[in-house]
């Protein structure tokens, strides 16, 4: 049966694998972001697919890339927390690897791998994602299909308005909801209040060497799940923020499964409490209504690979 090879590119990882028509990875292979160059990145997605095809006879290669990726999936035209702009991505790999190449958006390829194999593989053809991580993605499944949008720039969720004139966006707005509901949300959420209140974040201050500046996101999840209550507030905080969010988007869009994915749930139900309580508070007529059912991601670190693989199949 027809292999497809799927690659993710992270901030901190490029992960590959080889994936087969039922979703399930028959090999991976991981390497290290170069943080901030653009040329160094294609190489280490390039080595990545030459490593994976030496060893699995593969059809085609979808790669997820964080940010607007143009209509024909070939070039990301932007990426608020990457340095890619208008970056031919597609031709380049495909040059390279002798493959045909597709270049999707990170959550758009993470939410098809839930639509297809994960969280809502019961959905019968709708359903949103949201990906909280470094930033915050989407992924909007409607008739079956993944909405890409007229240009290839549907679905950047993150970038709708949470606060008037709030935070800078890497986006270049200000407000955006990825600046209150994100992973570097999560971590100024909790460094604000280690700095307002130390005595109620001994145990995360413990963690990160008595230092705000040293809080992670990481750290943050270990000291919540340790009862710390600066750390507990951070996540009701981000959790607030996304619920708002999923209630708007469930307002517009009505999908059968809402589904949170990326890096940050593995906080569990420190993030999946608040954001379905504020979820449910903020639909209209709430309570009397039929509204979809908030989910946990269930595809873990390979979602991104898996989507794309598949996509890059059809
Ligand atoms: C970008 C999206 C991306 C998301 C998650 C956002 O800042 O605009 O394109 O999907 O981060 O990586
Ligand atoms: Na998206
Ligand atoms: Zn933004």
């Amino acid at each position: 049966m027809a292999l497809t090879i799927g690659v993710d590119i992270g901030g901190t990882k490029v992960l590959g694998g080889v994936v087969d028509p039922d979703g399930t990875v028959v090999a991976t292979c991981r390497r290290d972001t170069p943080a901030g160059d653009v040329a160094a990145t294609r190489d280490v997605i390039i080595d990545v697919v030459k490593d994976l095809s030496a060893e699995h006879e593969v059809d085609a290669v979808g790669i997820g890339a964080a940010g607007w990726i143009d209509a024909t999936r070939s070039t990301v035209l932007f990426a608020p927390n990457l340095a890619w702009r208008d970056e031919p991505l597609r031709d380049y790999v495909a040059k390279a690897v002798n493959l045909p190449v597709v270049v999707e958006n990170d959550a758009n390829v993470a939410a098809w791998a839930e639509f297809r194999y994960g969280a809502a593989a019961d959905a019968e053809d709708s359903m949103v994602m949201f990906t909280v991580g470094t930033g915050i993605g989407g992924g909007i499944v409607l008739g079956g299909a993944l909405v890409r949008g007229a240009h290839g720039i549907a679905a950047e969720i993150g970038h709708m308005l949470a606060v008037p004139d709030g935070h800078l966006c890497g986006c270049g707005r200000h407000g955006c909801i990825e600046q209150y509901a994100s992973g570097n949300a999560l971590v100024r959420f909790a460094r604000a209040g280690a700095q307002a209140e130390p005595e109620r974040a001994a145990l995360l201050l413990g963690k990160a060497d008595g230092r705000v500046d040293h809080i992670t996101g990481p750290i943050v999840t270990a000291a919540a799940q340790a009862g710390d209550e600066v750390a507990i507030d951070a996540f009701t905080q981000i959790g607030y923020w996304l619920g708002q969010g999923l209630a708007d988007l469930v307002q517009i869009l009505d999908p059968q499964v809402l589904v949170v994915g990326g890096g940050v749930i593995d906080a569990g139900d420190l993030l999946m409490t608040p954001a379905r309580q504020s979820y449910l508070d903020s639909l209209a007529q709430r309570g009397r209504l039929p509204v979809a059912e908030l989910r946990a991601a269930k595809m873990g670190n390979v979602a991104g690979l898996v989507g794309a693989a598949d996509l890059a199949r059809r």
